[in-house]
């Protein structure tokens, strides 16, 4: 066992996990291109108040799992980021983003650290890719986020996800409900862990995401906030299925559904996947128009958007099969060496084909001729180049199709000439 090991909860992940990881990458940038949103990079950590202020001082994420620490004896406390909404939030507002263009679309893919028990599907340093639309107060907003973050799961190839949305109504609605909420569970207070018991006088709401099982009984008999709603509250909920509805994509209203965060009004949703066992969400968001105000804005800020946990997302892509036609890239062509006298001489061509935009490889472990043609085969190389000492002497090399098996001998210039257009092709396609 070697002296150092990962920090628990966090991983590496080595060539061809990162593969894997490049290619959902790619499609996250395609359709978050598609849809018009742009990249945001906000720093790692943030003052701790930020987060406080923003999640919410008794959820989960706050209360329990921040790495958050003094940069300084005199210093303000600073935090780790647990999650981008309030980062990205906290850099509109510190930039005036709305006074330049009334919509700001937003999308990320980002390190995030929450001090959570490890388990599968559960880091404490852990990504996401996300989106958040800026400056539209509407459900237009919220279906536009959600379309997105559908689409990306589609063109994964992606399949048995299940989207379950609620209404989280105004901030009136969950007044009129929080007083109900407390009426409801004072009965129960001797029931109640320490956790809701504090949770019942500063945010009754959050007791609903409770994970301890012996009070979900009595959770499950709570009134629901989606009888606590507006008139218009429903309308706003009804206006987002049909959009989602005449978009095709399947959902289930969940009037249990609260998401761990409080910052969320009107709709909130998550993604479930059933391959994904106790860690099941796989994305979430909804729309969030209160942040900026408790952020110190001097009023809200229209806002909607999701993230998707790229860990969970790479669990199911794996047990669904959807990486087995990902290879990595294979070189070009292989430089064979007859001789490990000829390695510089080798070298000196390699670095003229890469020079040229041509993926090379050649061995540096002075392997036998034989081993190298495996190696060549083995990395899927379209090309073997041969190189001897009458080849160093005529400036002339045998190239191998190792496609074909056709072989021809060409001056270096000829090599380059048609290994140029192959190498365009593929430079393309990656
Ligand atoms: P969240 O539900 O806390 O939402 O996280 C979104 C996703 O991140 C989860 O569904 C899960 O896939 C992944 N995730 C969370 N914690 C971990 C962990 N410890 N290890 C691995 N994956 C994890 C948010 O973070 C909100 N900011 C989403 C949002 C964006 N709402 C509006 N805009």
């Amino acid at each position: 066992m070697p002296q150092y090991q990962a920090v628990k909860g966090t991983r590496d992940i080595f060539p061809d996990e990162a593969a894997q990881w490049k290619y959902v990458e790619g499609a996250v940038h395609t359709l978050a291109s598609l849809y018009g949103f742009s990249e945001i990079r906000t720093p790692v950590f943030e003052y701790t108040e930020l987060f406080q202020r923003g999640i919410g001082a008794t959820t989960d994420i706050v209360g329990k799992e921040m790495f958050s620490f003094l940069p300084d004896p005199n210093g303000r406390s600073i935090t780790l980021r647990p999650e981008m909404t309030a980062g990205v939030m906290r850099a509109a507002l510190q930039k005036n983003l709305l006074s330049l263009a009334p919509v700001h679309k937003l999308y990320y893919i980002s390190e995030l650290f929450r001090k959570e028990r490890p388990q599968a599907g559960r880091q404490r340093q852990f990504s996401q890719f996300g989106a958040e639309l800026l400056g539209v107060s509407s459900p237009v907003a919220v279906a536009e986020v959600i379309t997105l973050m559908m689409q990306v799961f589609e063109s994964l190839g992606l399949t048995g996800l299940n989207l379950r949305i609620n209404s989280l109504g105004d901030t009136a609605d969950r007044l009129r409900y929080r007083e109900a909420l407390q009426l409801y569970f004072a009965p129960f207070h001797d029931q109640l862990d320490d956790s809701s018991k504090e949770r019942l006088e500063k945010n009754p709401l959050r007791i609903l995401d409770s994970k301890n099982p012996a009070i979900q009984d009595i959770i499950a008999g709570a009134p629901r906030l989606y009888d606590y709603l507006s008139t218009s509250s429903v309308e706003e909920f009804e206006k987002v299925l049909f959009y989602l509805s005449e978009r095709g994509i399947a959902y289930s209203v969940d009037h249990r559904l609260v998401r761990g965060l409080d910052y969320y009004c009107h709709t909130a949703f998550e993604v479930t996947s059933s391959e994904l066992g106790a860690q099941d969400a796989l994305g979430g968001g909804g729309r969030y128009d209160g942040l900026a105000r408790e952020l110190g804005n001097s009023q809200d800020l229209p806002a909607a958007g999701f993230a998707v946990g790229m860990e969970r997302l790479l669990i199911t892509m794996e047990k669904q099969g959807l990486f087995a036609a990902l290879i990595p890239h294979a070189p070009l062509v292989y430089v064979v060496l007859q001789e490990q006298e000829l390695l510089d001489h080798g070298m000196q061509i390699a670095f003229r084909l890469r020079k040229a935009g041509i993926k090379t490889e050649i061995d540096l472990a002075a392997r036998s001729m034989k081993a190298q043609m495996r190696e060549a085969n083995k990395m899927r190389a379209s090309y073997a180049l041969f190189i001897g000492k009458e080849e160093e002497q005529s400036g002339l090399y045998a190239l191998k199709n190792l496609v074909t098996s056709e072989q021809s001998t060409l001056s270096l210039e000829a090599v380059l000439d048609i290994l140029r257009e192959p190498a365009q092709r593929e430079l393309l396609k990656s």
